[in-house]
């Protein structure tokens, strides 16, 4: 089993608790914190199959319903999809309030203003109240959930958590809901206003990536032998059959030689040592694997390669290329700062070693502007801010009022490959020098 074991108790959990609203009727509230990749989604739907009967699941992203009117009209659009009821029932009928009755909104999705398709706010709290009449249990998947709480007065997670709570306390008829928040920020719970936070149940579920580079191998083992053919619409002929476990034997065999060959498990433990998002593993191999042709139809760390690079470089290299000495120096700086054990910096730890460099070293960068090198701090705080600007430096904590610019700490998120390359490409000597120092 590669399931790694925090998710295994997550799923658990989870289940418990969809179980207990869809079939026991209770209002339940959690949420689900891990890192991006680490299988959040992946046990909300496996736990969905688990439960006995099929609730109504309604699905928002933070990053697509950016505000709560956006929200409702997909709640109740999903609604409508799945449990074939309008939830402008809800409102003494006259007209349907979210513009979304089943067919109709494939017309409506450009083109028109949307302030006129969207309902307005002040239906919140009724068609919230009338998910737990609906006719089955309803779970609510909230997936980016800290950007809900951005939206004015946290409206949408009030009335979700309220009704949650109002549920719980009983009620005749009541169906059941669970309310499920999907985020990988760990400080979640701070951000929720008072009256929402004290709605919430507390209960928090952690998932985890992958811990070892030989899980993910393993995993790969699994998801590249998986038996293919299963989904034919007709059965095989017995000569199919024939040629099929024999090419099944050629395929397993090749996919055990090339997980155990050494420059594969390189790239593998690369990939790894950058990420623990699986989604970038699955990516260069789906990738790896569509380059495989008849001729040449077994993988290799060759076919891998170029994926894994182009994956690495695909959004900084031509940045790389565009930026000016100064940050250039900078850059080289932070690895300066990597070898000494420290993952953050600020732009003083950078200036030193940057002036300690120029003191110290025959190598040192002189040539900029041809000028004297004390003169360059206007310059190199002014690339700090250029490498701020488009997020190669990214702040570690968020600015605190009070704390100035400089004193922030920050990280970079260009490896050490990467900059190599681009010095290459600069073709300075001392510049190299000083990177290889
Ligand atoms: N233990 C696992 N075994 C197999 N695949 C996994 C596992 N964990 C995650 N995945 C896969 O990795 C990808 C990312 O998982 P996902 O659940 O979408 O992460 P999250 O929602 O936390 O960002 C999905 O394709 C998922 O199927
Ligand atoms: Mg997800």
């Amino acid at each position: 089993d590669t399931e790694p074991p925090a998710n295994n108790i997550a799923l658990h959990q989870l289940t418990e608790l969809l179980k207990g609203s869809v079939e026991r009727g209770e209002g339940n509230s959690c949420l689900i914190i891990g890192p991006k990749g680490s299988g959040k989604t992946r046990i909300c739907n496996q736990a969905l199959l688990d439960v006995s009967t099929r609730p109504i699941t309604i699905r928002l992203s933070g990053h697509v319903q950016y505000n709560d009117r956006l929200a409702m009209r997909e709640i109740a659009r999903q609604v409508s999809i799945q449990a074939n009821e309008s939830l402008s029932a809800a409102f003494g009928n006259d007209e349907d309030p979210f513009a979304g009755k089943p067919g109709e909104h494939a017309e409506n999705d450009d083109g028109d203003d949307l302030n006129t398709v969207l309902p307005p706010t002040s239906h919140l709290p009724s068609l919230i109240s009338s998910l737990s009449s609906l006719s089955r249990p309803v779970v609510i998947l909230i997936d980016a959930f800290d950007l809900f709480t951005g939206h004015a007065r946290q409206a949408l997670l009030y009335c979700l958590l309220d009704a949650v709570q109002s549920c719980r306390t009983g009620g005749e008829g009541n169906r059941g809901i669970a309310v499920v928040g999907l985020t990988s920020r760990v400080d979640v719970v701070n951000l929720l206003e008072k009256r929402v936070k004290s709605r919430f149940s507390h209960r928090i579920l952690r998932t985890a990536g992958m811990r070892r580079v030989e899980d993910w191998s393993m995993l790969l083992r699994e998801c590249l032998c998986t038996p293919a053919g299963d989904r034919h619409d007709e059965p095989p002929s017995n000569d199919d059959n024939d040629e099929q476990g024999k090419w099944q034997e050629l395929w397993h065999r090749s996919v055990d030689k090339f997980l155990n060959e050494r420059p594969f498990s390189d790239i593998l433990k690369d990939i790894f040592s950058l990420t623990r998002d699986l989604r970038v593993l699955i990516r260069i191999m789906t990738g790896a694997i569509l380059d495989l042709t008849a001729n040449s139809p077994f993988l290799s760390a060759n076919t891998v390669q170029p994926h894994a690079i182009a994956h690495r470089n695909s959004q900084y290299t031509h940045v790389l290329s565009t930026l000016s000495y100064p940050s250039i120096c900078l850059l080289i700086a932070v690895q300066h700062v990597r070898t000494s054990g420290h993952d953050a910096f600020t732009f003083e730890m950078l200036h030193e070693l940057f002036r300690d460099q120029v003191r110290t070293s025959a190598a040192a960068p002189v040539t900029i502007g041809g000028g004297g090198i004390g003169m360059m701090n206007a310059g190199r705080a002014q690339a700090f801010e250029q490498l701020v600007c488009i997020r190669i430096f990214r702040p570690v904590s968020s600015p605190t009022a009070g704390l100035a610019g400089e004193f922030i700490k920050h990280r970079c998120i260009i490896e050490r490959q990467e900059l190599k390359a681009a010095v290459e490409r600069l073709g300075q000597t001392t510049l190299k020098k000083w990177l290889n120092k």
